[in-house]
């Protein structure tokens, strides 16, 4: 792979980049007196930025994205084909990188039948709140039309997927919010609600328990779906406890609840599966995915539905509103499955999502041991190569440590050539869990070195 730099004066980006980009996330009043950064070049775990710096990315793109990693010729050649073959028809004919996607896809997702494209994941995840007020439509006098988010989870940016959003500190100031949805708690058991009693029954089931408690407050009849990230990321990579899942599962067939499964961070490989879902036996309805789809190489997102969710849509043809009258745009241009196409190959080729078992049995084991020598790291949490290091004053009280030493560390780390990433504007005063995401290729190298850096981190801040 060329590793090498292309060095020309880039003052003049720098300078439009100041004078007329928005970025995302991002408080502008530093670029009047320092540079914006502004990434140029990437090769496999690699990137450079527009002053010649060598960077080891451990986040992907910064949010979970880049899976298959930096400089992939082939899938860059692939979408090139396509662009010039056909860009673009509107989704309601079909393609054929759309219908061999799909294809392969499916055969990936036991149990689902139906992929439904669209461009990000908020837009996915807005499909499937569509579907699920269309169905309380269609079935059930418009009754059952609530849906239920978790606390800490995050679905998009959206105004609706914020009402979705159990993150206040990412909905603060963009109410009001669409009706008729529904928080229950998070399940992170290292901050178990003081609710919990650990004598009557296991944390996993106490969790999974408040949603048919919700459920039954709201009134079973009110409820027709509940949307869940596999494993929360943004807001503090919250891998479930034991027995919390079947559990939920249990109780959405009970009450005849919609299981939508968030895969938009977890999906295609992050946790060593294909998706998140998999690695804990659940039977979703709905599926939404986006980032690691085409590992940034293009903009898809799919939701994914079951036959049975897919056939109430076509029941009357003679109805005129009896089927999904939803359309995006973007989700008609062949760049994405093209691309998509590709991603999985590579994936299933290079045998990454073992790679992914073992390099993240890696990467938790060397947070695990910087634990010892770092009384600041209160929890590690994780699953393949999604990781958490969740940052405390004090480990007998948790308090969490103050955000600006958490942003202290991973400024540090960048410093030093690695990329990490931290829990930001999700959770007041949570804001204090280390992220961890390389893309799928990583070696036991450059794993070794992601932790190296934060160790080294942690001892500049924290002492
Ligand atoms: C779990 C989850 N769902 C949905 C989204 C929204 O995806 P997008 O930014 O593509 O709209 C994100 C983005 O970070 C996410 O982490």
């Amino acid at each position: 792979m060329n590793t090498s730099f292309n060095t020309n004066d880039l003052s003049h980006v720098v300078e439009a980049d100041r004078a007329h980009v928005w970025h995302h996330l991002t408080q502008h009043k530093p670029f009047e007196s320092i540079d914006p950064r502004i990434m140029v070049e990437g090769r496999g775990m690699r990137l450079w930025d527009a002053t010649g710096k060598e960077y080891l990315d451990a986040v992907s793109g910064g949010v979970w994205t880049v899976n298959v990693g930096y400089g992939r010729e082939r899938i860059a050649d692939a979408v090139r084909d396509q662009l010039v073959t056909l860009n673009y028809f509107a989704g309601s004919a079909g393609s054929i990188p759309g219908a061999r996607f799909a294809e392969a896809l499916i055969a990936r997702m036991p149990g689902m039948s139906r992929v439904y494209y669209a461009n990000s994941g908020s837009e996915a995840n807005e499909k499937a709140f569509k579907i699920v007020r269309q169905i309380a439509h269609k079935r059930y006098g418009g009754q059952k039309y609530k849906i239920l988010y978790r606390d800490r989870d995050y679905h998009g940016t959206t105004i609706t997927c914020l009402s979705a959003g159990g993150q206040e500190e990412r909905n603060a100031q963009y109410g009001p919010f669409t009706p008729g949805f529904v928080k229950v708690p998070h399940c992170l058991e290292y901050r178990a609600q003081p609710e919990w009693d650990p004598a009557k029954e296991p944390y996993g089931i106490w969790a999974a328990n408040q949603i048919e408690e919700a459920i039954l407050r709201e009134g079973p009849d009110t409820v027709g779906a509940i949307c869940l990230e596999p494993v929360t990321a943004g807001g503090g990579v919250i891998t479930p406890p034991e027995g919390y899942w079947p559990r939920v599962q249990e109780i959405c067939r009970k009450y005849d609840v919609l299981l939508h499964i968030d895969e938009v961070v977890c999906g295609v490989g992050r946790t060593g599966e294909w998706f998140g879902y998999q690695n804990f036996g659940i039977e979703p309805d709905m599926v939404t995915m986006a980032k690691g789809v085409a590992s940034g190489y293009a903009a898809i997102s799919c939701l994914v539905t079951t036959e049975r969710v897919f056939e109430l849509f076509k029941a009357n043809p003679d109805d005129p509103l009896d089927y999904f009258r939803d359309i995006s745009t973007f989700g008609g241009c062949t760049a994405g499955p093209a691309a998509a196409l590709e991603n999985l190959a590579i994936i299933e080729e290079e045998g990454l999502l073992e790679n992914t078992k073992a390099m993240g049995a890696r990467l938790l084991d060397n947070l695990r041991a910087l634990m010892a020598r770092h009384p600041v790291i209160g929890d590690v949490r994780g699953i393949g190569l999604f990781c958490g290091a969740e940052l405390v004053k004090d480990r007998d009280t948790k308090e969490p440590a103050p955000e600006k030493m958490v942003q202290a560390v991973v400024a540090d780390c960048m410093a030093n050539g690695v990329i990490i990433g931290a829990t930001n504007r999700s959770v007041p005063g949570m804001n204090n869990t280390l992220c961890f995401s390389p893309a799928l290729i990583s070696t036991a190298d450059d794993i070794d070195t992601i932790t190296a850096a934060v160790d080294a981190a942690l001892s500049r801040v924290f002492g």
